[in-house]
């Protein structure tokens, strides 16, 4: 059987006009951010002979004892590479790119595609790999992590208090439509040093509750179903951070009020995070 060329599948275009927009929006300059999307075997197989490892890569950046992805073994990953950059991706898939799969003992990746010269998985790949098991626990459907750098969140987590609640209060009130994409608000780590297996295990705790969690002073962590909803969490996030940066230092004259958001939750069917919202709280700025 003659296999299809891996450049038409859909999984890749579509993960590789995502890096573009991400680009061009500013969230990824020069190497910074990173995706990883969980294939279907099946789907892989139509296009690359599974069985074929071109070479074994050891995680960066973790203790072997504390970190674990076994619960991963045999399953298959579309990452972006460490120190590729986003702005390249789009056209030298082959180079920014691999597909590996988690090795039996949950130790290694193996890969299967990609990562051409001596290419590796982003830095953060514990965090991405523990992101997954997080979010596959609580969403079985989840398939996709994505970090990046957008402008007006990393300005936010330098002028606004680094409080879940707070945080969250602040992103729903700066747009009508933030309380219905993102219910569960957004998790917030302090700033911690990124490529470890502490931030990773950190971000996956965070990622139990939400699938919105922000490194202060670094960027964010998206989880979805698709590619689409997780860039579209981030997106709508940073809509409200840049709304609140442009209004943040003028006198507040006019809000969404919390009787106004559950108002939005109960028409939308979503239900907000508790202990964010106050009933009848009709003027509260
Ligand atoms: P990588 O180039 O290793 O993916 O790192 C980029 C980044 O954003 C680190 O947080
Ligand atoms: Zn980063």
């Amino acid at each position: 059987m003659t296999m299809k060329t891996i450049e038409s599948a859909k999984f890749l275009t579509s993960f590789c006009d995502t890096a573009a927009n991400m680009y061009r929006l500013g969230w990824d300059e020069r190497n910074g951010g990173n995706i990883s999307m969980l294939l279907d075997e099946n789907e892989v197989r139509e296009y690359l002979d599974t069985t074929r490892v071109i070479r074994k890569i050891p995680f960066m950046g973790v203790k072997a004892a504390s970190f674990d992805a076994s619960p991963l073994a045999g399953r298959i990953f579309l990452v972006t590479g460490t120190g590729k950059y986003f702005k390249n991706i789009k056209d030298d898939p082959k180079g920014n790119l691999g597909i590996v799969r988690i090795s039996s003992d949950g130790k290694c990746a193996e890969l299967l595609w990609g990562f051409t010269g001596s290419g590796r998985p982003t830095s953060e790949f514990p965090a991405h790999m523990m992101s997954h098991m997080a979010r596959l626990a609580v969403d079985p459907e989840n398939r996709v992590v994505m970090h990046s750098h957008p402008t007006h969140l990393l300005a936010m987590t330098y002028v606004h208090p680094l409080d879940t609640a707070a945080f969250t209060h602040t992103l729903w009130q700066m747009g009508t439509e933030c309380v219905v994409v993102f219910p569960e608000g957004v998790e917030v780590l302090p700033w911690m040093l990124c490529g470890t297996d502490e931030i990773g295990a950190a971000t996956a705790e965070k990622m139990r509750s939400a699938r919105l969690v922000v490194w202060a002073m670094h960027g964010i962590y998206g989880a979805g179903k698709t590619l689409d909803e997780t860039f579209g969490l981030i997106e709508t996030a940073e809509k409200a951070a840049e709304i609140y940066m442009l209004t943040a230092s003028l006198p507040r004259a006019n809000t969404i009020t919390d009787a106004q958001l559950l108002k939005l939750a109960d028409f939308f069917s979503v239900t907000p995070r508790p202990g964010i919202l106050t009933p009848n709280e009709e003027h509260q700025r």
